[in-house]
C-alpha cells in the first residue's frame, strides 16, 4: 500500500483522543506501540466467536483457536524467515524470553565459563544474567559503549575467548535507539564457540530481521512494540539449542507422558509452552505482523528516518539541549536532556500539553551511569507520527524550559 500517512493514522483509533485538551501527540512507542483497528478487530473476533482452549479439544471451538493460534505461528515463521515454525516458541514477552533461555543455560555454564552482555542493555537483559552467573559461578563480562552510543567493538573482540559461552546484545537500544552491529557481533561470537541472544524488542517495529541469515541462535521480541498486545512474544529458538535447553516450566501441553515415576518432555515449541497461552494474544501477534507488511517496513524506515532527522535538527536549535547517543547510525528514538532542568519536570509539563514521552532511567540504568545523568526525556516516534508532531513537541519543550528556568 501507498505510505499514506493520513490513511494510516485513522487506522488507530487512539490517535483521535485529546488529552488534557489537546490532540494526544503519542511519542512513547519504545515503551509500547497503539494498535491499529484490525488488531482491535482480532482481539474482539477471537472473544466473540471462537475462544476456546487450543491443542486440547476435539470440539469445533477448539479446533478453530487451535487453527488460528498455528497458523500466528506461521506468520511469525515467514516474517522472520525462521527455518522451521517449531523453532517459534510464543512466550509471554522479551523478559519471558530471556528469562526461558537464561534458565536453560543455568544447566550447561560451568565455573570457568564467560558470559559477555553488552553497556547498552535493557535491565531485562542484564539481571537474568547476572542471576544465572550467580547461580553457576560463571564470568559476566560487558562491552563498553561509547559516547555517541555506539559499542566499542575493539573492546568486545578482546573479550571473547574459547571461555566464552553466551553473548547477549540488543539489536536496537531502548534508551538510545542505537542499531548495533548484531551481524559482526554474531560472526565474532560463533568463530569461538559462544552461542548469541539477540533481544529484538526495540527493533521488530522498524527492521524484518532474517534470521536465517543472521545465523543468531536466539532471538526474543514483544508483540506489543509492534502493534500487537501486551503478554505475548517470541523466541526463535535454534532447533539444536531447542533440543538441548531442558524445559523452563513443568505443566500441562510440554509433555509427551507423565508417570509418577518419570516424565518424558514433548518436543519443540510445546516443550518450552507449558500450560494455556495467551490464546488470543498469539493470534492478535499475527495480525499485527499482517498490519506492519502492508503497511511495508521499507515506507516505515523512510517515514521514520525523516521525523528521525527533522526532530534531531529542531530539537539540537533548542539552547543547552543535549542529545545522548546521536550516532547516525540509530532508529527513532531521541534521548535528551536540557541543562539544569530534572528530565521528569519537563516530561511532566509537556504531557499537560497532550504529549507523551517516556522519562527517566529507561530499564538501562548503566547507560545513565555511563553519561551521569539521572534519566533523560525521550521521544520514541512510530510510522503514524507526523513532522507536525515534531513540531508540537518542539514547542512543548520550549515551553516547558521557559517555564522551568
Ligand atoms: N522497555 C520499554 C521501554 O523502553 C518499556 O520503555
Amino acid at each position: 500500500m501507498a505510505f499514506d500517512i493520513q490513511k494510516i493514522r485513522n487506522d488507530f483509533p487512539i490517535l483521535k483522543r485529546q488529552v488534557n485538551g489537546y490532540p494526544l501527540v503519542y511519542l512513547d512507542n519504545a515503551a509500547t506501540s497503539q494498535k491499529p483497528q484490525a488488531v482491535i478487530d482480532c482481539i474482539v473476533d477471537y472473544y466473540s466467536h471462537y475462544n476456546a482452549n487450543i491443542h486440547r479439544g476435539v470440539h469445533t471451538l477448539s479446533q478453530e483457536a487451535t487453527d488460528a493460534y498455528e497458523e500466528a505461528r506461521k506468520k511469525i515463521q515467514k516474517h522472520f524467515n525462521i527455518e522451521n515454525a517449531y523453532e517459534v516458541i510464543f512466550t509471554a514477552g522479551t523478559t519471558h524470553g530471556i528469562n526461558l533461555v537464561a534458565s536453560g543455560f543455568s544447566e550447561i555454564l560451568r565455573k570457568a565459563d564467560e558470559v559477555i552482555v553488552s553497556a547498552l542493555e535493557h535491565h531485562s537483559n542484564i539481571v537474568p544474567w547476572q542471576m544465572l552467573c550467580e547461580k553457576t559461578d560463571a564470568k559476566l563480562k560487558v562491552i563498553p559503549m561509547n559516547t555517541d552510543g555506539t559499542l566499542d567493538l575493539s573492546e568486545y573482540k578482546k573479550l571473547l575467548s574459547e571461555k566464552t559461552k553466551l553473548v547477549f546484545v540488543n539489536h536496537i537500544s531502548n534508551a538510545l535507539g542505537t542499531i548495533n552491529p548484531i551481524e559482526e557481533i554474531i560472526e565474532k561470537a560463533h568463530a569461538v564457540g559462544a552461542a548469541v541472544l539477540v533481544d529484538g524488542a526495540q527493533s521488530c517495529s522498524h527492521i524484518k530481521p532474517d534470521l536465517q541469515e543472521l545465523k543468531v541462535d536466539f532471538y526474543v521480541t514483544s508483540a506489543h512494540k509492534m502493534c500487537g498486545p501486551t503478554g505475548v512474544g517470541m523466541l526463535y529458538i535454534k532447533e539444536e539449542w531447542g533440543k538441548k535447553l531442558p524445559p523452563y516450566q513443568g505443566g500441562g501441553e510440554m509433555i509427551k507422558e507423565v508417570t509418577f515415576e518419570r516424565t518424558t518432555y514433548a518436543d519443540l515449541p510445546h516443550k518450552f509452552e507449558a500450560g494455556t497461552p495467551n490464546i488470543c494474544g498469539g493470534i492478535a501477534f499475527g495480525a499485527a505482523i499482517d498490519y506492519l507488511n502492508e503497511v511495508g517496513y521499507e515506507e516505515i524506515q523512510q517515514h521514520e528516518d525523516e521525523l528521525l532527522k527533522y526532530a534531531t535538527k529542531k530539537l539540537k536549535e533548542i539552547e543547552l539541549l543535549t542529545i545522548y547517543g546521536d550516532t547516525p547510525n540509530k532508529t527513532s528514538v531521541i534521548s535528551f536532556n536540557i541543562e539544569g532542568i530534572h528530565p521528569y519536570d519537563i516530561g511532566t509539563i509537556i504531557d499537560k500539553l497532550g504529549i507523551a514521552v517516556r522519562t527517566g532511567h529507561h530499564c538501562a540504568q548503566p547507560i545513565m551511569d555511563f553519561y551521569k545523568i539521572p534519566g533523560t526525556v525521550r521521544a520514541s516516534f512510530a510510522f503514524y507520527n507526523t513532522l507536525e508532531e515534531v513540531d508540537a513537541l518542539v514547542n512543548a519543550v520550549k515551553k516547558a524550559k521557559l517555564m522551568l528556568t
